[in-house]
């Protein structure tokens, strides 16, 4: 089992959004796909799916929520509403931990993990326990959000994950009135600090409102740069064969 993080030293640059579009499109190229929400303060992910029920238990295992083919535990539906306040860092990095153990995956290809946005001590420590194989640094356009992703570059470096490359997400707009592209905010500053890291570019996502129409309904589409990026994913990063799964949505 390959584990990836996703992560981003800012909030609200569309982590979650890439985390679930990735492990979808990795379970329709054939993998048997986990997908952690591990943001317990903000998870985001139940909704982006449409996940109403909790996961059961079976023998002191965590059974995941089976959806679109991927096999999915959101943190946030286990905790009660007026925990996640007093939880610290080593907390959550320790429930993390003992979800990683006593979850009933099955016999994962690929195991991706949402991370809480930030660099701080609670994603580090999350980072350390999680025993990750790789990393993927989503980022918007704007100078101000590429500084948090060299700080997030820093952060896997410090604990030895290799960073698979940076997501470039609401990277331009195409107009569907005019068919033109735009770049809503300065365009290419995923690319040159990817350059300047001497990490690739792993996609440039566009913003798409349909897609946002689309998770905030919990159906999420796979579109082709989603496709795209699983594509490059998979070549960094490759399996040898894909598990004998076939997809039930
Ligand atoms: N490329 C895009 N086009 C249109 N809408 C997008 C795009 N990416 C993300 N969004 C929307 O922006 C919002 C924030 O995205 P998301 O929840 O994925 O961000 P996040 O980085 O996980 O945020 P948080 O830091 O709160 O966890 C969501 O409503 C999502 O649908
Ligand atoms: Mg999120």
């Amino acid at each position: 089992m390959k584990r990836i993080a996703v992560a981003s030293g800012k909030g609200g640059v569309g982590k979650s959004t890439v985390a679930v579009h990735l492990a979808l499109a990795l379970a329709q190229k054939g993998f048997r796909t986990g997908l952690l929400d591990a943001d317990i303060y903000g998870p985001s992910i139940p909704t982006m799916l449409g996940i109403k029920e909790r996961p059961s238990l079976k023998e002191n295992k965590v059974i995941p929520i089976q959806v679109r083919g991927i096999f999915v535990v959101s943190m946030g539906l286990l905790t009660t509403d007026d925990m996640p306040v007093i939880w610290r860092g080593p907390m959550v990095a320790n429930l993390l931990q003992q979800f990683l153990q006593n979850v009933a995956w099955g016999d994962l290809d690929y195991f991706v993990i949402d991370l809480p946005p930030g660099t701080g001590d609670a994603q580090l420590t999350l980072t350390q326990k999680a025993s990750l194989d790789g990393a993927v640094i989503v980022t918007t356009p704007q100078e101000v959000a590429l500084l948090d992703a060299r700080r997030g570059l820093k952060m896997f470096q410090q604990v030895n994950v290799p960073v698979l490359g940076i997501v470039e997400n609401m990277s331009y707009f195409i107009c569907d009135q005019c068919s033109k592209r735009h770049d809503i905010f300065r365009s290419g500053g995923g690319g040159r600090v990817a350059q300047e890291l001497g990490i690739p570019l792993l996609a440039e996502i566009p913003l798409d409102l349909k897609m946002t129409k689309a998770c905030d309904r919990g159906e999420p589409v796979v579109t082709e740069p989603f496709q795209k990026l699983a594509d490059k994913i998979l070549e960094e990063m490759p399996r040898e064969k894909p598990g004998e799964f076939h997809l039930r949505w």
